[in-house]
């Protein structure tokens, strides 16, 4: 059977090629939007647009404009001045439905009990209010994967990835939750995109494949300027990889904390990856295991697994 699936997004280039690639594979019931890769205006629009592209008809729900405290206070210039610059995609043949996202998360998840997977493809929090909102949520969804954080490298500050900087508390409650959380983090993602190659092979594709070559191409030049990568990065995607097709990701499950009040290190996830016995992990007062991180990937298998799916769209 597919596995149902509601997608929580900021598109974002990769989030794009997430959405495309999950609604080909499985039970896409909805779609959710947040704050991070642009305003909620922009991404909402995006995100419908993308949908429109795939002829995907999974309903829609606007979520929240800023972070748990505070206002937004950035927006990612690697995706362009509307979020996902590069091509022009075609206009949405819909509106959000009335329903917030957390909302509609909830309802959504109690619809669904026991089979429903949450991917958060942006800040968490949407995903956190719902949780605060409706505390069974937890136990009405499978589990929450997450593209988010590092065991390494950041890649808005040096220890800190995008999303969970963009709101450290709705992560730090998330990761509190008991939910069961799958993570792959920046430094799993980061290995896994499309090479010029590769974006030629989009570009010479069908008419779905050829927009997201153009999406790449923009993301590619803006990935080359700003850190001197030359492939455009599928980050989203490699969160939905599990559920598409078995062992292209190895996780271990270990303690994530989430760095709220480092003056240097805020957003950062501090992942607990040494090798302890459960007597060296009570020694040293370790938290319990709370999420499954990612710890290695097949980056030529998602590659080819995601081009194969792109191509597929006729
Ligand atoms: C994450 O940040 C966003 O810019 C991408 O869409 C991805 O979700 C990578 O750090
Ligand atoms: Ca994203």
């Amino acid at each position: 059977m597919r596995t149902k699936i509601v997608i929580d997004c900021d598109p974002g280039h990769d989030d794009a090629v997430a959405l495309l690639y999950a609604a080909k594979h499985l039970d896409l019931v909805g779609v959710t939007t947040c704050h991070g890769n642009n305003t909620i205006g922009n991404v909402t629009r995006n995100a419908l647009s993308v949908l429109t592209l795939g002829g995907i008809t999974a309903p829609l729900a606007q979520g929240c404009a800023d972070p748990l405290l505070g206002r937004k206070s950035q927006v990612a210039s690697v995706h362009g001045k509307t979020g996902l610059d590069g091509s022009f995609l075609p206009e949405p043949d819909r509106a959000p439905v009335a329903a917030h996202a957390v909302d509609f998360l909830i309802e959504t998840a109690h619809a669904h009990q026991g089979e429903l997977v949450l991917a958060v493809l942006g800040p968490a929090t949407n995903a956190a209010l719902a949780i605060k909102k409706e505390p069974r949520l937890v136990s009405w969804l499978r589990e929450i994967t997450i593209m988010g954080g590092s065991t390494g490298l950041g890649n808005i500050t040096p220890v800190a990835e995008f999303n969970i900087w963009c709101d450290p508390e709705a992560a730090a409650a998330l990761f509190a939750s008991r939910a069961r959380i799958r993570m792959v983090g920046l430094d799993i993602t980061n290995t896994v995109g499309f090479d010029p190659a590769g974006i030629d092979r989009l570009l010479a594709g069908g008419r779905v494949a050829h927009h997201v070559g153009e999406l790449m191409e923009f993301y590619l030049g803006r990935e080359l300027d700003r850190r001197g990568i030359a492939f455009a990065p599928i980050h989203d995607a490699c969160a939905i990889v599990p559920y598409v097709e078995e062992g292209l990701v190895e996780y271990r499950h270990c303690n994530v904390g989430i760095e709220l009040a480092g003056r240097l290190t805020r957003g950062m996830t501090v992942c607990d990856l040494r090798p302890l016995t459960p007597q060296g992990r009570a020694d040293r007062g370790v938290g319990e295991a709370n999420a499954y991180v990612a710890v290695r990937i097949d980056a030529k298998g998602v590659v080819a697994n995601v081009m194969e799916t792109l191509l597929s769209y006729s």
